[in-house]
């Protein structure tokens, strides 16, 4: 527990993510990627299209930002690129494991503030708070009151992720706030809208590809496991069914049911690049 929050499954999935992408794949980033027409959806792109997602996520920083704050700066790999153009840039990473691999990345001048951002308490002022993917695991209406009191006057927040569309039924994919609420939040805040593109079509394919490495990998994994406990300690692997088979049932579901598809997240999500001003400040004369 840090500051109070349990780690849920969501932040230790993501950390095993990290470990698996970084062995077999070198992989620096841990958002999705974005998928150029040019760039083939194979699992083997998967770390230029991450690479074309920061620099598509740089190209859109306004001109006067001196100071960024990142938040949820995953292994520090957009942090580092903001550094070496200059940025001054702070770091918020919750996980200890992801903050070690940052800070050995940052030189001395980025801070790696090691806590949820919510909790997060500093005297630094910042003209740019980002979160590149990481919105979705932060509370709205908290994230926004945080990002209120470290934004300096005229200051920019930009948000890159996914969010859920207002339809009804039950999306097979889970992430993301509703689109609608964040807008709520903001139509009461001093933050302008200055951009707003979609980028669900280019982010789409790593859900592909997320499902072959479930359904080709993990699946088949997990089965073999279970026939080894089940040969192996058939009465332990009983009791764990009999005590946590409903659970087990809806790991199944959430994770190998097939669903998870690129056509599925462009139904029911939507993946944005949101560029808000914070107005309430005097313009110079
Ligand atoms: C999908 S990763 C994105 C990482 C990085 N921004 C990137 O683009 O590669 C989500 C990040 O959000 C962080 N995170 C999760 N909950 C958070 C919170 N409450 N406050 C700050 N960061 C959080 C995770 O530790 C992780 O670094």
């Amino acid at each position: 527990m840090k500051n109070g929050k349990k780690r849920g499954s969501r932040e230790i999935g993501l950390e095993i993510a990290v470990i698996c992408g970084r062995y077999f794949l070198k992989l620096q980033h841990l958002h999705y990627g974005y998928w150029s027409d040019d760039l083939d959806v194979d699992i083997a792109n998967l770390g230029i299209a991450q690479e074309n997602y920061a620099q598509f996520l740089i190209s859109h920083i306004p001109e006067g930002v001196a100071r960024i704050l990142d938040v949820g700066c995953g292994m520090g790999q957009v942090a580092s690129e903001l550094v070496r153009m200059g940025y001054g840039v702070d770091c918020v990473s919750p996980s200890s494991y992801l903050s070690r691999q940052a800070r050995e990345l940052l030189s001395k001048t980025s801070r790696v503030f090691e806590c949820y951002y919510e909790a997060l308490h500093t005297e630094n002022r910042y003209d740019l708070i980002l979160f590149a993917e990481s919105f979705q695991y932060i509370n709205p209406e908290k994230g926004i009151k945080k990002t209120l009191e470290l934004l300096r006057p005229g200051g920019y927040m930009l948000i890159c992720d996914v969010f859920r569309k207002d339809l009804p039924g039950q999306s097979p994919l889970s992430g993301g706030h509703p689109l609608t609420r964040l807008q709520r939040i903001v139509a009461e805040s001093p933050l302008e809208l200055v951009k707003d593109v979609d980028i669900t079509a280019q982010t789409a394919p790593s859900i592909d590809i997320e499902n072959e490495v479930l359904q080709e990998v993990v699946k088949p994994t997990v089965d073999l496991i279970r026939q080894l406990l089940e040969s192996k300690y058939p009465i332990m692997s009983k009791s764990l069914r009999f005590l946590y088979g409903k659970k087990m049932d809806k790991m199944n579901e959430k994770y190998f049911s097939g669903l998870k598809t690129s056509e599925n997240f462009k139904k029911w999500k939507t993946y944005r690049l949101l560029l808000y001003r914070r107005i309430d400040f005097a313009e110079p004369c």
